[in-house]
């Protein structure tokens, strides 16, 4: 993605040898600033994790990945191997939703396995790149994939826009590079065909407002931020040909964790035959699980995300608000899950697939050894 002029993946590192440092774009400023920082220590990675000064499944799990690099090079040489395991589970209980957090900490271990010191730096560095480089490129495939399906829409209804509508960010912010549900819709306007989007805002903490209808200006694509509870209405009056939405963890049968609010859309979907799509990487399959409803972790966060919101004043500062009584408590779940049945398909890396365990290990077939049997 272009910002101001200069082309950026989500996290990178600036300089070499013991001056390399791991930079991050802060999304907590965002849409009012741009700003980017670095992360210096473990401590600092994992309070960017849990704060959310990055989020969204794939960057999730390369900020994981290049976390136990940072360890890795603050780890004293007396103490490596504890250090280290001691690090890998400060990340791991992070946040507890996406399975590409759990994912990247293991692909560390297993290349970090019997190594200590310069060598162990070495080899953390080399997979960290490998994870974002990865995240990016299957991201982009993604994107070639799911642009038939908006190709298909644009056929069926020439001479307008194909709409598609989204929640929450599974855009280039939520990952390395171009994103999950939203590359496919980068490509569509890439390729020339008309593509609007309609962008849940996404109460409790509004990444829809604020991340993706940011996002989706800084490359010109036509948008429309709505409240969460307007998909319904547009739905009934055929003012929506698609949803597309990310995924945070995706069972070996299909049903699919995202952010709070999407199994609601997948309902009114369904009420209205609007084809449900979820768009992921690999890395966000849990080949072990198979009853989402019942086994995806769902993080519950701080109550104040709800009771308040923040925004930008006239005056042009940043300021917290109280939507509810002062005495009223709230509760914040943050991700639910929406139901194998429900979807239409999954955009994955490897191309579209049903919602299903036999459609999912057709496309995934190593998928068979982890596949959970409860
Ligand atoms: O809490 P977040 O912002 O980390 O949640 C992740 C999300 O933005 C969504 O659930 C998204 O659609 C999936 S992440 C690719």
């Amino acid at each position: 993605m272009n910002v101001n002029g200069r082309h950026y993946r989500t996290i990178w590192t600036e300089g070499e040898g013991e001056d390399e440092t791991l930079f991050i774009i802060d999304q907590t400023s965002l849409p009012h600033e741009f700003r980017t920082r670095p992360l210096r220590s473990v401590d600092e990675v994992c309070l960017a994790i849990r704060d959310m000064w990055v989020r969204g499944a794939g960057l999730i799990g390369a900020t994981a990945a290049w976390g136990v690099w940072v360890a890795a090079r603050e780890a004293p040489a007396d103490d490596f191997s504890g250090f280290m395991a001691r690090s890998v589970e400060r990340l791991r209980a992070t946040r507890p939703t996406a399975s590409n957090l759990v994912w990247a900490l293991e692909r560390q271990k297993r290349a970090m396995a019997g190594l200590a010191g310069k060598d162990a730096v070495r080899a953390a560095r080399a997979e960290a790149q490998a994870v974002a480089d990865e995240d990016a490129r299957f991201c982009r495939m993604i994107g070639e994939r799911g642009l038939r399906l908006i190709e298909e829409a644009a056929a069926k209804h020439p001479g307008r826009a194909v709409n598609v509508l989204t929640h929450c960010n599974a855009g280039w912010l939520a990952f390395v590079d171009y994103g999950s549900a939203l590359s496919p819709v980068y490509a569509a306007f890439d390729a020339g065909i008309p593509v609007h989007v309609w962008v849940d805002e996404t109460r409790p903490r509004n990444q829809g407002a604020s991340l993706t209808a940011w996002e989706l200006g800084r490359h010109g694509v036509p948008h429309d931020v709505i409240v969460d509870n307007a998909g319904g209405h547009l739905m009934q009056r055929g003012m929506v040909d698609m949803v597309i939405t990310g995924a945070d963890r995706v069972t070996i049968c299909g049903d699919a964790a995202n952010k709070i609010g999407t199994y609601l859309k997948a309902l009114a979907a369904a009420d209205n035959h609007v084809p449900f799509y979820v768009a992921l990487p690999s890395s966000t399959f849990d080949p072990s699980l198979r009853d989402g409803v019942r086994d995806i972790p769902i993080e519950e966060r701080n109550p104040d995300e709800v009771r308040r919101v923040s925004g930008l004043t006239e005056q042009g500062s940043v300021e917290s608000v109280l939507v509810c009584p002062p005495d009223s408590t709230a509760r914040n779940w943050a991700f639910d899950v929406t139901p194998a049945r429900l979807i239409t398909g999954l955009i994955t890396e490897r191309g579209v697939c049903g919602a299903s365990e036999r459609d999912i290990l057709a496309l995934y077939p190593e998928f068979q050894r982890a596949r959970g049997q409860a």
